[in-house]
C-alpha cells in the first residue's frame, strides 16, 4: 500500500531514542516527506548503524540521554542558534525488569520513570519555550497501553507511561490557545528490540490481550505519528490517540 505523503518541507524534528525501532522509522519517514531530522539517543553505536543507513544530508544526531536535563538543554541551546524547532516526538523509552511491585529494583523502578515519564518532561520543558516563540509546535509523546491500563509486572513502566499521558493533557492545555499541538499515542505491543527486555510469558500475555490478533507493525504506528506531527493537525490537542488493535476500552 502506497503510503499519504505529509509536507515537512522546511521543518525541523528531533526524535528521541530514533537510533532503533519506532523511532528510526519515524526518522525515515520524516525524512521522505521532507523534514530536517535530528536524531537523540543514548547509544552511539545504534546513532552510528543509524546514520548510515538512512545516509541522508538532512538527517544529524545528538548523543543525548532524554533523562538528563542539563544534557538535553545544552543541546537545545545549540540548535536554536540555527534552526527552531518544529516537532518533537518524545519516544525514547525502556521496559525495566519483568518483576512485581514487591519484588522491582528499587534503582530500576527509579530509572524507568526518569527516561520515560522525565525524559519526555525534559525535552518538553527545554524545547516549548522556542515554539511559543515561533508560535508553531507539534509535540507527540510516546506513551502505552500500559500507562492506561496498568501492566502486572510492569509498574514502573505503567507509572512512567501513564504520567507521560497526564502531563500530555496538562500541556495542552497549557500551549492551546496557540498553533502548538501536543498528544499522546498508545501503542500495544511491536516487535521491536524493546520486546527482548521482557519475558517471553509477558509478551504472550500483551499479546493476548489484542482482538487484532497480532503485534503492530512499526509503519503503521508511524502513519499515526505522521499525521499528529503534520500541519493538518489544527484541533487535536491534550488528546491520547489509540493504536492498540482493539486492546483498549477507553
Ligand atoms: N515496541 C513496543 O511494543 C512498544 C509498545 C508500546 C510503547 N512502546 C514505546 O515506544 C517507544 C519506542 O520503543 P521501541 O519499541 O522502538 O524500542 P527500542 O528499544 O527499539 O528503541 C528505543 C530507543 O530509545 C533509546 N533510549 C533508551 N533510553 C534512552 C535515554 N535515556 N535517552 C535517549 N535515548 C534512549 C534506545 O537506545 C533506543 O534506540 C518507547 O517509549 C516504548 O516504551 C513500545
Amino acid at each position: 500500500m502506497d503510503k499519504i505523503t505529509f509536507d515537512f518541507k522546511n521543518r525541523t524534528a528531533i526524535v528521541t531514542g530514533g537510533a532503533q525501532g519506532f523511532g528510526f522509522d519515524i526518522a525515515k519517514r520524516f525524512l521522505k516527506s521532507g523534514a530536517k531530522v535530528i536524531i537523540w539517543d543514548n547509544d552511539p553505536k545504534a546513532i552510528e548503524s543509524a546514520i548510515k543507513k538512512i545516509n541522508n544530508s538532512n538527517l544529524s544526531s545528538n548523543v543525548v540521554d532524554v533523562s538528563n536535563y542539563e544534557e538535553v538543554e545544552k543541546n537545545v541551546k545549540e540548535i536554536v542558534k540555527n534552526s527552531n524547532i518544529d516537532i518533537l516526538i518524545n519516544n525514547a523509552g525502556i521496559t525495566g525488569p519483568t518483576a512485581t511491585l514487591w519484588e522491582y529494583d528499587i534503582e530500576m523502578w527509579k530509572k524507568v520513570v526518569e527516561i520515560n515519564l522525565m525524559g519526555t518532561f525534559n525535552c518538553c520543558r527545554s524545547i516549548v519555550p522556542n515554539m511559543i516563540k515561533n508560535n508553531y509546535g507539534r509535540i507527540v509523546n510516546v506513551a502505552s497501553v500500559a500507562g492506561k491500563d496498568g501492566n502486572a509486572n510492569a509498574s514502573a513502566y505503567s507509572v512512567g507511561k501513564a504520567g507521560a499521558i497526564g502531563l500530555t493533557k496538562s500541556l495542552g492545555k497549557e500551549l492551546a490557545d496557540k498553533n502548538i499541538a501536543v498528544n499522546a499515542v498508545t501503542p500495544a505491543g511491536a516487535k521491536t528490540r524493546i520486546l527482548d527486555q521482557m519475558t517471553k510469558e509477558h509478551v504472550q500475555r500483551m499479546l493476548s490481550k489484542v482482538p487484532r490478533g497480532r503485534f503492530l507493525e512499526v509503519e503503521e504506528f508511524t502513519s499515526l505519528i505522521c499525521w499528529l506531527s503534520s500541519e493538518e493537525n489544527t484541533f487535536s490537542t491534550a488528546a491520547v490517540f489509540d493504536i492498540s488493535g482493539g486492546r483498549s476500552t477507553y
